[in-house]
């Protein structure tokens, strides 16, 4: 309904409020997520960014730091204060039920991330019924990846017009600690804790799962 505000469109016209969930790993959030959520806001009524877990990566920040930093980036940009930040402590899809969210938003940088998103799209109408809602991103961003963001860092090189104010000491804070530790990107706990082997058992491979490489 165009010319009302928001909240009577929801409320009088549709009889509901739509919830939208912004899913990622945001590690770090950087200003293409940001033009994501900008545009979800747009789009429904209530926005939810979920800090939530890919168990295909093994993440630099805690969640914590994570949610810290999301935080921190939509009360400094105007008309995104309203936007909530939450864990996504498991299933995307059991969080969208809790929260009463509807839909998904992901961002499309190109065809890769659709290639990406479309499976883990579907699964979720599946599981849930939770419908995904596609978004392409501003293409002045579309070399933004937190990963990118993570090995431009790493190699000491500019982030910070990548990244929220503030995000890039916190990314490089991150980094060295690594890299103090002697690991670029391993978790310092193993998943299988190591035992004295019987000589025998000695030539076994050992499991690089979980160690994000
Ligand atoms: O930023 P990412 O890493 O591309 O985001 C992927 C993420 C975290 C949204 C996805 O892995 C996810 O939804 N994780 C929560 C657990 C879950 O629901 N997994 C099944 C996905 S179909």
């Amino acid at each position: 309904m165009p010319g009302l505000p928001r909240f009577a469109r929801g409320v009088y016209y549709r009889g509901e409020v739509t919830i939208a969930v912004c899913p990622g790993s945001f590690d770090p959030l950087t200003l293409g997520h940001l033009d994501i959520v900008r545009r979800a806001r747009s789009l429904f009524d209530e926005v939810i960014l979920g800090v939530a877990r890919n168990t295909s990566k093994s993440p630099l920040l805690s969640a914590e730091q994570r949610v810290q930093i999301a935080r921190a980036a939509l009360d400094a940009s105007p008309g995104l204060e309203d936007v909530r930040v939450e864990v996504v402590p498991g299933l995307l899809v059991d969080f969208c039920r809790e929260a009463g969210a509807t839909v998904v938003v992901k961002g499309l940088r190109g065809g890769a991330d659709f290639d990406a998103e479309l499976p883990m799209a579907l699964m979720n109408r599946h599981l849930e019924g939770v419908e995904t809602v596609f978004v392409p991103g501003d293409p002045a961003l579309a070399h933004v990846a937190s990963s990118l963001v993570k090995d431009v860092a790493r190699f000491g090189g500019p982030i910070d017009d990548l990244v929220p104010a503030g995000v890039g000491d916190v990314v490089r804070r991150a980094v060295a600690e690594r890299s103090a530790r002697g690991s670029t990107d391993a978790p310092p706990t193993p998943l299988v804790t190591p035992q004295a082997e019987p000589a025998s058992s000695q030539h076994a491979t050992p499991t690089t799962e979980g160690t994000g490489r």
